[in-house]
């Protein structure tokens, strides 16, 4: 999948350098413990007056020894000179990762096609799990799942084709993807298909749906009048995750989906030289990907381990039912061209040079449109590589760092240059714990399997140890590519995660050294500002593009999404233009997206520098007033969009309220409690950190949300009709929707959503709470 959301919801959710900042940079400069007023009174003595200070100092000694105050130290204490150590140890990560490494990675792994299920990427998973151990990390697994998958047939090929009334074509789309430059000319490339798209041939009028939107069909068939029965649907890619038009076309009775790239998205003008010339899409390129769901079909909520019981396939919960292949515009223009019926709204144009029309049908009515779509199912195995890091005083409390190892081919972008510096990650901190630094809590290093066909590896792994996670773990960190462009960072976090973000992107230098924003954070600040926040963008609700979909929306693991990516205002594409394509190559990495491979190496040390923080702080610089804000604003934002509506409903809107300036208040509370704490004090710091980290999972509700229980986050998951971005409480969002587009008489539904919402942020202000009962 990992077409990450580049949605931009959430900006406007952020404060300004709050003072949990401020107060993690004082403790920093500052060496003042400020606990003892004896300790303070003893050093101004001893710097004005030595002399009285000796016999002062004696008597200091003994209380000392009498254990009046063992934080009484002119020493930095403990947890300052822990912050000292911590600093010196991310310039070392910062040292270290080295860029010749990451490339020689890259090179080596993109050297043949990695498609999940395949010895390319069985091979390229055992070589990364040797590199792990020669790293020396304490423990490196191979954590094999038996899963459902789906595959082209290559001796009977998937087509699409126009035929006449007697049954001749007389045009057939190509088989597949003409090879480019040298490192691309392999022979055994699996050729361009939609995994879990069904086997099927279908024959009928074409008509053409703009991206598959929901609005888009519900335009055409409620402006139009069109029936969609027995048509066949042509859909850009763009917008939406591709899935989800399938869905959009099943809802609206289509009998087949043809899914095409069209130069709007992929060669912007439609004009400009591609690839190999530029990193623009050229007309035999095709964009492959999964229309399926995520995790594995047989095995829904559990894992698919040897013991798992499978469910038959006729029996399992495969929801995509009607036959779908995608082409691309060097095909698709053939059909487009041919379309009668209505001319195609203007906003509806791509940039082919033809005259956009919707059908139904060709100009020439004697002639229909034929999908023959053989992929079939078959188990297989998917295999993640763990690394582990055993953490040196909480090792019961887990920092995970993902990142997949599958690819659709060549995968230089998606996903390797993560995987590329992940390996590099495991290199420089297999050789601090060789030199007897290890951190405070267990590093875990995931690169999943079977992440392109419905993240089934993280998938299968979340379940398989869900109970220890649900407990136990800090963070995840997705780097699914590392880098797609150079022009800004883009990032998806859970409120809770946003300040370690921002801080330890305050430790990394400006890949570019003749800028003068010194810092990542700075030209991250710069060049993709949050809107009227004062701080760099991110984005609240992680969709489920990538990895941290189980994590964050199964469970509750507080996650971040982050990447280098292209300046959206630009380049207004949902993806980089070779995206899933057999062009996504070495050379073409090299040639266009990171040259210097100095954003790549950003991306390494952004991830570790982050992750050794929060594996190694004492107390976690999570800001749990982040979530009462982004709760709040979300909020206010359903008071604008639907208070009316609402108010003539009777719907609960005080309480709703009461709940969130409950969680509000707890937040601030917590947080001034907080900033007292003594931080040696370790009990009292776990139990701190404890309730950040449980703050997420009060967010987790084991019904889900509705009609799609693999959801639990009740605040953040992916929306209904695009799984590729999320939504805020999409249990009242979605319901909302059905009551305004489709005049559904759910308003029962929606006060009962807006009473688990207000229930669940309450049970978030209890969580904060001293006691909480
Ligand atoms: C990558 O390196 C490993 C170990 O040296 C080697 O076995 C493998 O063939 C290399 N792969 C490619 C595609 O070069
Ligand atoms: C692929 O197609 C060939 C030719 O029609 C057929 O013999 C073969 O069984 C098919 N393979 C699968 C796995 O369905
Ligand atoms: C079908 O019609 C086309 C055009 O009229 C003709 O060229 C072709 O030979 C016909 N094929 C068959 C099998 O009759
Ligand atoms: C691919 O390899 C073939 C055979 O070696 C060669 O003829 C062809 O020019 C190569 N194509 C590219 C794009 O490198
Ligand atoms: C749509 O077309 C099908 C097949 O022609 C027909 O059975 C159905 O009644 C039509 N639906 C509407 C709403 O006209
Ligand atoms: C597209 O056209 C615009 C206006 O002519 C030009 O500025 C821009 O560079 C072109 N973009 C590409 C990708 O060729
Ligand atoms: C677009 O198509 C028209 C008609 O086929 C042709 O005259 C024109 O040159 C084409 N424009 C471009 C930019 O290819
Ligand atoms: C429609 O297509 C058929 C088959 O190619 C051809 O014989 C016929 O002349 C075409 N009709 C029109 C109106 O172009
Ligand atoms: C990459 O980093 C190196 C070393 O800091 C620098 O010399 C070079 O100019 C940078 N390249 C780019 C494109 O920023
Ligand atoms: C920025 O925020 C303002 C005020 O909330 C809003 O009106 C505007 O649309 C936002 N702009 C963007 C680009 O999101
Ligand atoms: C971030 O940039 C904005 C301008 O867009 C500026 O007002 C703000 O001070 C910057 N924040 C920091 C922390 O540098
Ligand atoms: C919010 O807190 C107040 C005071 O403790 C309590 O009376 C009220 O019931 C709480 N709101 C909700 C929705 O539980
Ligand atoms: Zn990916």
């Amino acid at each position: 999948m990992a077409n990450r959301a580049r949605q931009r919801k959430g900006t406007s959710e952020t404060e300004t350098m709050t003072e949990y900042q401020l107060l993690h940079e004082m403790d920093f400069r500052n060496p003042e413990p400020s606990k003892s007023k004896l300790c303070q009174v003893l050093k101004v003595m001893l710097l004005v007056c030595p002399c009285l200070a000796v016999g002062v100092f004696i008597g200091w000694l003994s209380f000392r020894n009498s254990g009046g105050s063992q934080n009484c130290q002119i020493q930095p204490n403990s947890d300052q000179q822990h912050q000292h150590d911590m600093e010196n140890t991310f310039k070392r990560i910062m040292n270290d990762l080295a860029k010749e490494n990451i490339i020689s990675n890259l090179r080596n792994y993109t050297g043949r096609q990695r498609l999940s299920g395949t010895d390319g990427v069985h091979e390229l998973g055992r070589h990364i799990a040797q590199q792990w151990r020669d790293h020396g990390l304490d423990k490196v697994e191979v954590t094999p799942y038996e899963v459902l998958l789906s595959y082209p047939n290559t001796t009977d090929p998937n087509k699409v084709q126009i035929v006449l009334d007697n049954g001749t074509a007389v045009f057939t789309s190509t088989f597949v993807e003409k090879p480019l430059d040298p490192d691309g000319n392999q022979t055994d490339i699996i050729p361009p298909y939609n995994s879990f798209a069904p086997a099927g041939i279908v024959q009928g009028d074409l008509v053409y749906v703009n991206y598959g939107q929901i609005e888009d069909f519900m335009f055409l068939k409620n402006n139009l009048s069109i029936n969609f029965t027995n048509k066949i649907v042509i859909a850009r890619y763009g917008k939406i995750f591709r899935g989800d038009k399938v869905l959009n076309a099943q809802r609206f009775n289509a009998s087949g989906v043809i899914l095409y790239s069209d130069p709007a998205d992929v060669n912007i003008n439609g004009t400009s030289d591609t690839y190999p010339h530029s990193w623009w899409m050229p007309d035999t390129g095709v964009q492959r990907g999964t229309v399926g769901g995520d995790g594995d079909y047989l095995t829904p909520f559990y894992p698919a381990r040897e013991y798992a019981h499978r469910l038959a396939v006729d029996k399992s919960i495969i929801n995509i039912k009607i036959p779908c292949h995608p082409i691309g515009y060097g095909d698709a223009i053939h059909f487009l061209r041919e379309l009668g019926g209505h001319v195609a709204p203007d906003t509806w144009k791509g940039k082919l040079n033809i005259t956009y029309m919707i059908g139904p049908g060709f100009i020439n009515t004697t002639r229909k449109v034929k999908l023959t779509v053989n992929n079939y199912l078959k188990v297989v195995t998917v295999e993640n590589i763990i690394g582990i890091i055993k953490g040196k005083v909480e090792p019961d409390r887990y920092v995970l760092l993902g990142n997949h190892h599958d690819a659709w081919v060549f995968g230089a972008i998606d996903p390797l240059s993560g995987t590329a510096a992940l390996t590099e990650i495991t290199r420089v901190m297999g050789e601090m714990i060789k030199s007897g630094i290890r951190p405070r809590r267990t590093i875990v290093f995931c690169t999943w399997g079977g992440e392109e066909v419905g993240l089934i590896g993280s998938t299968e792994w979340v379940e398989e140890y869900m109970k220890v996670l649900y407990e136990r773990a800090v963070a995840y960190i997705n780097v699914d590519y590392a880098v797609d462009y150079t022009d800004y960072l883009m990032a998806g976090t859970s409120p809770l995660l946003q300040d370690p973000l921002y801080q330890a992107a305050k430790i990394i230098p400006n890949p570019d050294p003749t800028s003068p924003y010194r810092t990542l954070y700075d030209i991250w600040n710069k060049t993709n500002p949050g809107n009227g926040t004062g701080e760099p963008s991110i984005y609240y609700s992680l969709g489920s593009g990538s990895d941290m979909a189980a994590f964050y929306e199964r469970a509750g693991v507080p996650s971040i999404d982050m990447w280098y990516s292209y300046d959206f205002k630009k380049w207004n594409i949902i993806s980089y233009p070779l995206y899933h394509s057999a062009y996504e190559t070495f050379h073409m990495y090299t040639a266009f997206i990171d040259p210097s491979f100095n954003y790549t190496l950003t991306m390494a040390r952004l991830w570790g520098v982050l992750s050794w923080k929060l594996a190694d702080e004492f107390l976690l610089s999570f800001d749990v007033r982040r979530y009462a804000k982004a709760v709040a604003d979300v909020i206010n934002t359903f008071k604008i969009q639907y208070g009316t509506l609402w108010n003539e409903q009777s719907v609960n809107i005080a309480a709703l309220d009461s709940a969130s300036s409950n969680f509000t208040l707890a937040a601030h509370n917590f947080y001034d409690y907080v900033r007292t704490l003594d931080k040696n004090d370790s009990l009292a710091v776990r139990m701190v950190n404890d309730k950040m980290i449980q703050l997420e999972r009060t967010f987790i509700d084991p019904e889900g949300v509705p009609g799609r229980p693999i959801y639990k986050h009740v605040m953040f998951a992916p929306s209904k009709f695009d799984s590729y971005t999320g939504s805020s409480f999409p249990g009242i969002v979605d319901t909302m929707f059905e009551i305004q587009h489709n005049n559904a008489n759910s308003w029962e539904l929606l006060k009962q959503q807006v009473y688990v919402v207000t229930y669940t942020i309450q049970s978030a202000a209890n969580s904060l709470d001293p006691i909480g009962l």
